[in-house]
C-alpha cells in the first residue's frame, strides 16, 4: 500500500491549494495560493469573492502541484479533497474540481474533513504513531483532541466562543494592522512591553479544558478605545505594547489549557497545528509546558501548520487504507464536526 500517491485540494477558507503525497509521507509537491490581497479590503475573508477565486484558481493549483511532482493523473492513486467544514461556496468549488479529474481520470474520490486534515498532520511530518493529544487552534477553531485512529477523535476541551485567530484578526482590524491578523501582531508584539497593560486570562478560574476568547478580544478593545480617549491617538509603542499583552494572554490561556489536558491525557505527546501555532511566543509558551510535563512536543513546519492540500492529501490516504471511498454524491458540508 505504500506506493499510495494521491492528489490533494483544499479551498475551505482562503487558500487555493493542491498537493501530491506518497503513501511512504513524501510531500511531492504542495502548492498554496492565497487569496489575503483580495480580502485585504474588507477586514476578513468575503465568502463571494473566495468562493469565485477558488473556482478561477483550482486548475492552475492542480496543473502546478501535478508539475512540480513529476507526475500525470494517470500516476496518481486516488484524489483527496476537503469537503468541509468551511465556506460553502469554496469548498463546492473544490469538491467539483476534485469529481471532475476522479471521474475524468477513473481515480477513486476521497472526502476528507479540513480538521482532520490539521489533526493528522503530525503523522504526515513525523510519522507518529496513535493515540496522541493534538492542539488544534487556527482563524475558525480551537480544540484539544485526542487521536486515536484516523477517523477517531475524542474531544478534551475548546473555546466556547471565539478561535484565538479570529480573535488576532479582529484585533488587528481595530488596531488597522494587515490582515491576516496573527503574523502582524506577532509582528509588532515583538517591539513591544508585553506587561505595561492587564489582559485578563478568561476561563482559567474554571476547571477544564474549555477556553474563551471573544472576552479578551473586547477588553483589548476598551483599552484601544481608552488610550484614544485620553491620548487623541494611538502611539506606535501603544500597539506594540497592546499587541504583546494580548499575545502573552493568548499564550498563557493555551499554556495553562494545554497542562491540563496533557495531565488528563494518558499519552506524553502534545502536538499542535492550526496556523496560530505558526505564532513563537505561544509555541514556546506550549513547549515549556510539554517539557515541564515529560511529554513530547511536535510542531510541523508553518508552511504545514496553515491551510495547505498536503494534509488533505494525507487525511485522504489515511482513509483510503481504511477503505473509505466516496462516490460522485459527495456534497459540501459548511458544518462537520469532527
Ligand atoms: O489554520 P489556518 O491557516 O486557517 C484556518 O483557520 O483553518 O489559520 C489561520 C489563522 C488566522 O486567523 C491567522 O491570523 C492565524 O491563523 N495566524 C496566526 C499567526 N499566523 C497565522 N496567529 C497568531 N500568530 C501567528 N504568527
Ligand atoms: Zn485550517
Amino acid at each position: 500500500m505504500d506506493d499510495l500517491i494521491f492528489l490533494g485540494i483544499e479551498s475551505s477558507c482562503d487558500d487555493t491549494a493542491a498537493a501530491v503525497v506518497t503513501g511512504d509521507r513524501r510531500i511531492l509537491s504542495s502548492v498554496v495560493s492565497s487569496q489575503t490581497d483580495l480580502h485585504a479590503d474588507f477586514g476578513g475573508v468575503v465568502p463571494e469573492i473566495a468562493a469565485r477565486a477558488h473556482a478561477e484558481r483550482l486548475d492552475l493549483a492542480v496543473e502546478q502541484a501535478l508539475s512540480e511532482a513529476g507526475m500525470a493523473l494517470r500516476d496518481l492513486s486516488g484524489v483527496a479533497v476537503t469537503a468541509g467544514p468551511g465556506l460553502i461556496g469554496g469548498v463546492m468549488a473544490g469538491v467539483m474540481c476534485a469529481k471532475g479529474i476522479a471521474a475524468g481520470a477513473g481515480l477513486p474520490l476521497v472526502g476528507v474533513n479540513h480538521l482532520a486534515g490539521h489533526a493528522l498532520t503530525p503523522r504526515l511530518t513525523d510519522g507518529v504513531a496513535f493515540p496522541y493529544l493534538m492542539l488544534l487552534v487556527s482563524g475558525g477553531h480551537c480544540q484539544f483532541l485526542h487521536v486515536t485512529a484516523p477517523e477517531d477523535f475524542s474531544r478534551l476541551g475548546g473555546t466556547i466562543d471565539d478561535a484565538p485567530g479570529e480573535a488576532f484578526d479582529k484585533l488587528a482590524k481595530l488596531l488597522a494592522l494587515p490582515q491576516p491578523g496573527g503574523p502582524a501582531i506577532e509582528a509588532e508584539a515583538a517591539h513591544g512591553d508585553p506587561d505595561r497593560f492587564d489582559l485578563p486570562r478568561p476561563l482559567l478560574d474554571r476547571p477544564g479544558c474549555d477556553m474563551s476568547f471573544s472576552g479578551l478580544k473586547t477588553a483589548a478593545l476598551r483599552l484601544r478605545d481608552r488610550l484614544i480617549a485620553e491620548q487623541g491617538g494611538l502611539r506606535q509603542s501603544d500597539r506594540q505594547d497592546l499587541c504583546a499583552a494580548f499575545q502573552t494572554a493568548v499564550a498563557e490561556v493555551l499554556a495553562e489549557k494545554s497542562r491540563r489536558a496533557l495531565a488528563a491525557s494518558p499519552v506524553p505527546l502534545l502536538a499542535v497545528a492550526g496556523g496560530v501555532a505558526a505564532n513563537g511566543t505561544i509555541r514556546a509558551a506550549i513547549e515549556r509546558v510539554a517539557q515541564d510535563h515529560g511529554a513530547r512536543f511536535l510542531a510541523p513546519p508553518l508552511r504545514l501548520c496553515t491551510d495547505n492540500a498536503a494534509m488533505i492529501a494525507w487525511a485522504g490516504i489515511e482513509r483510503f487504507r481504511l477503505g473509505h471511498r466516496d462516490g460522485m454524491d459527495l456534497t459540501a458540508r459548511p458544518r462537520w464536526p469532527l
